[in-house]
């Protein structure tokens, strides 16, 4: 048994931005199922959005995000978020992180679907994740602990309130870790399908731990599927950011058509659930995809990521035709949390893509996911440094037997069924054959700690998933990252007479 003022769970830039700060005046141990830099954010290409330019308005940043998010945002949240957004970029400038700069010293600000101006942040080219999370790594150097291969295994709960966590060690050591408050700041869930542009750590642990200790989740059926992951036929080898189309890439089909004239003002530009569904469609009628990269300038040196990505699966750069498929991306639902990262549990607190703090309604508009792990990250930390500490009491909890699992399947059979079934486009014979599939398996109230680490994440993969597909019968609507065929598609801007009507009609076509 180990006492500690903070755990936090997790070690992307929600996790280190509480930490730089909680360290001030608290002890703080972070634990990471694998190693500290496999997470998303340090996988991130595309950057931070923020209204940086001279031209640009926070009302602006603030409208372009609600309609990408078909105005299901928490709106006060989000007004926070976009507010504090270039206060708290500057003060990651003062204290020593590069953006990249045009010649003149400006900002060089790069460009992506659903913003309507240039306002997106980037550091080494396509390389912003890492440079921040190496950034903030060095900070909370000798100021934070970092256990790495550690994975936490569930919440311990004592009267609705959060004490701590159970975790298990590579050498299979299960022990309890007791603090006054513990974040969760897992990330999200992109390893529940078969194309996905995260990490593989990243199996929905932390929503499935929050939903066996009984916090509030919401918005689990948002996830969003990114419209272009490198495809070579088979399987996805990663991501082609959106800064890309940005600075002048087209999708075309294999008859050279660009496929998204016609179907948006924006284009290729357009929010990325429309992109992502019109790819969808168009392969799914047997036509390839290809984002065209050929008027796009300095490619290798713009984005070096990616250029290396192709380089090393073989694809012909010089050529200028990267083959795509959407794969999921984003997690927009999750640990229902306050801006402060408050959830319904005392003593438990959830920041980054794991939480759902509504700022990205149904749908997250580009580079507005480092920034909520900035901005939240850091009002996560102020408001447990300010408030009247919740001390867990320090007794000794004991370490709760573990469940020998009989039946489970492969990840890669969630991973088929969930893409297949609560993919792109979903209907409620898909969904419902998958919750029938899901629910042969025994993975509600199972104690975990005799499980393996592969086990154990199985068993989250599982839990996520289940939670992301009765969510998604449950919302009878299309709206954004949630497309059902059996029901029309509203973008919240629809007058009530609006929406009747569009329904009727939609009964009718039917
Ligand atoms: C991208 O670079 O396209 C992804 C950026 C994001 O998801 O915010």
């Amino acid at each position: 048994m180990a006492f500690y003022d903070i755990i936090i769970v997790g070690s992307g830039i929600a996790a280190l931005t509480a930490a730089d700060k909680l360290a001030m005046d608290r002890n703080v141990i972070i634990f990471t199922k694998s190693n500290k830099t496999a997470s998303n954010s340090f996988q991130a290409q595309g950057g931070i959005a923020a209204a940086v330019d001279a031209d640009d308005r926070w009302e602006d940043h603030f409208q372009d995000t609600l309609v990408a998010g078909c105005q299901h945002n928490d709106t006060e949240n989000l007004q926070t978020l976009i507010q504090s957004g270039p206060g708290q970029l500057a003060e990651l400038v003062k204290s020593g992180l590069e953006f990249d700069l045009n010649a003149d010293g400006t900002w060089n600000l790069g460009r992506e679907g659903g913003h309507l101006k240039r306002r997106i942040l980037h550091a080494q080219g396509d390389g912003t994740g890492k440079a921040l999370v190496t950034f903030m790594l060095e900070k909370v150097k000798n100021k934070v602990t970092i256990i790495e291969n550690e994975a936490v295994v569930d919440l311990i709960v004592e009267n609705n309130q959060c004490v701590g966590v159970t975790t298990k060690n590579c050498n299979g050591d299960v022990m309890n870790q007791i603090a006054d408050s513990t974040i969760l700041a897992t990330g999200g869930c992109g390893e529940l399908f078969l194309y996905t542009s995260n990490d593989r750590t990243v199996t929905g642990d932390g929503v499935a731990m929050a939903y066996r200790a009984g916090a509030e989740l919401a918005d689990m059926e948002f996830i969003q599927f990114h419209p272009t992951l490198l495809y070579n036929g088979i399987r996805t080898l990663g991501l082609i950011s959106e800064a890309v189309r940005g600075e002048g890439a087209r999708l075309i089909d294999q008859d050279g058509q660009f496929i998204m004239e016609g179907v948006h003002e924006l284009k290729d530009l357009a929010p990325r659930d429309i992109v992502a569904r019109t790819i969808f469609t168009k392969i799914n009628k047997g036509s390839r995809v290809y984002l065209d990269i050929t008027k796009v300038t300095n490619f290798s040196s713009r984005f070096p990521t990616i250029y290396q990505l192709c380089v090393k699966n073989g694809i012909d750069v010089e050529r200028g035709l990267l083959p795509v498929i959407p794969g999921a991306h984003f997690m927009i639902g999750g640990v229902r949390a306050g801006r402060d990262g408050r959830t319904s549990m005392d003593g438990l607190y959830a920041v980054g893509e794991v939480a759902c703090t509504g700022v990205h309604g149904a749908n997250r508009i580009a580079s507005n996911s480092l920034l909520e792990g900035i901005v939240f990250g850091n009002m996560t930390a102020e408001a447990i440094l300010t408030r009247e500490r919740e001390a867990a009491i320090r007794k000794s909890y004991s370490v709760k037997k573990g469940n020998q699992l009989i039946k489970l399947p492969t990840k890669q059979s969630i991973k088929q069924r969930m893409m297949h079934h609560v993919g792109v486009v979903r209907n409620e014979a898909d969904l419902l054959a998958m919750k029938d599939w899901l629910e042969t398996f025994d993975f509600f109230q199972v104690n975990l700690t005799n499980l393996s680490f592969s086990e154990i994440e199985i068993v989250n993969m599982l839990t996520t998933a289940w939670l992301i597909t009765t969510s998604a019968l449950m919302r009878r609507e299309s709206r954004g990252t949630h497309y059902r065929l059996d029901y029309p598609l509203l973008n919240g801007r629809e007058t009530r007479e609006e929406i009747i009507r569009i329904q009727l009609e939609y009964e009718e076509i039917k």
